[in-house]
């Protein structure tokens, strides 16, 4: 196996806005974010690979905003059709996602709890988003949850961590992780759950940590800024 030095190896800071912000709200995260990221010389870390997911209907002003800033932030969806283009009322196809994101979050556990999706289901919206070249970012509460082959990207996040001030400690997401890469042979696992800027570095200072997806934390751009500014390589 070859074996990738730190500074080779990347990570991942990603902002699941979930269902917030208006599009002027958006617009706004980024013209801030803009402001802060040149008073800091338009520098980010080596290696880390900064991603927001907004809501569908807000793709667009977000891919405006990052080229006409000059961000080097990727744009990822909170979710994709399990269908190609056609009669789906309602659903956002892959073929429609990729001119906007490299990314798209599949199975959070908000998706599986409030719209019943489950491991079928997902299966198929994963390989739409590889057949269109989207990078996917398979969401799990476990080591025990299955994972659809050719995913590359997982995310351990923890039912009683999110959205409640709680994570899990940085000792049992790495065991946890470890164990999510061994079953399954996946070399890159994050974690998210109540991450934010204070504790943020004691998570990627993990092994097996190789990133986090940050909801709460993320709405905000000094604190996504600061996220990005303390997760230490
Ligand atoms: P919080 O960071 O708000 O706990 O949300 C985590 C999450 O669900 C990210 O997908």
């Amino acid at each position: 196996m070859v074996s990738i030095s730190p500074k080779e190896r990347k990570k991942y800071l990603i902002g699941n806005w979930k269902s917030n912000k208006t599009k002027s709200q958006v617009s706004a995260f980024f013209q801030e974010f803009a402001q802060k990221f040149k008073s800091i010389g338009n520098k980010k870390p080596e290696g880390l690979e900064l991603i927001v997911c907004p809501v569908f209907i807000h793709l667009e002003e977000s891919y405006k905003q990052i080229i006409d800033l000059k961000l080097p932030i990727l744009l990822g969806a909170q979710d994709i059709s399990p269908f190609e283009m056609g009669a789906f009322t309602g659903e956002v196809t892959g073929s429609q996602l990729k001119e906007y994101v490299s990314f798209c979050i599949i199975g959070h556990s908000e998706r599986r709890k409030y719209f019943a999706e489950d491991d079928a289901l997902l299966v198929k919206k994963a390989a739409l988003a590889k057949r269109e070249g989207i990078e996917v970012i398979y969401c799990v509460p476990d080591s025990l949850t299955s994972i659809p082959k050719d995913v590359k990207i997982v995310a351990y996040e923890p039912v009683f961590a999110i959205g409640t001030g709680t994570p899990d400690t940085p000792d049992n997401a790495q065991k946890v992780i470890k164990e999510i890469k061994s079953k399954n042979n996946i070399s890159l696992v994050l974690y998210g759950g109540s991450i934010n800027k204070d504790n943020i570095s004691k998570y990627f200072e993990k092994e097996d940590i190789d990133g986090v997806l940050v909801g709460t934390s993320s709405l905000d751009p000094d604190s996504f800024m600061q996220m990005m500014l303390n997760a230490a390589l």
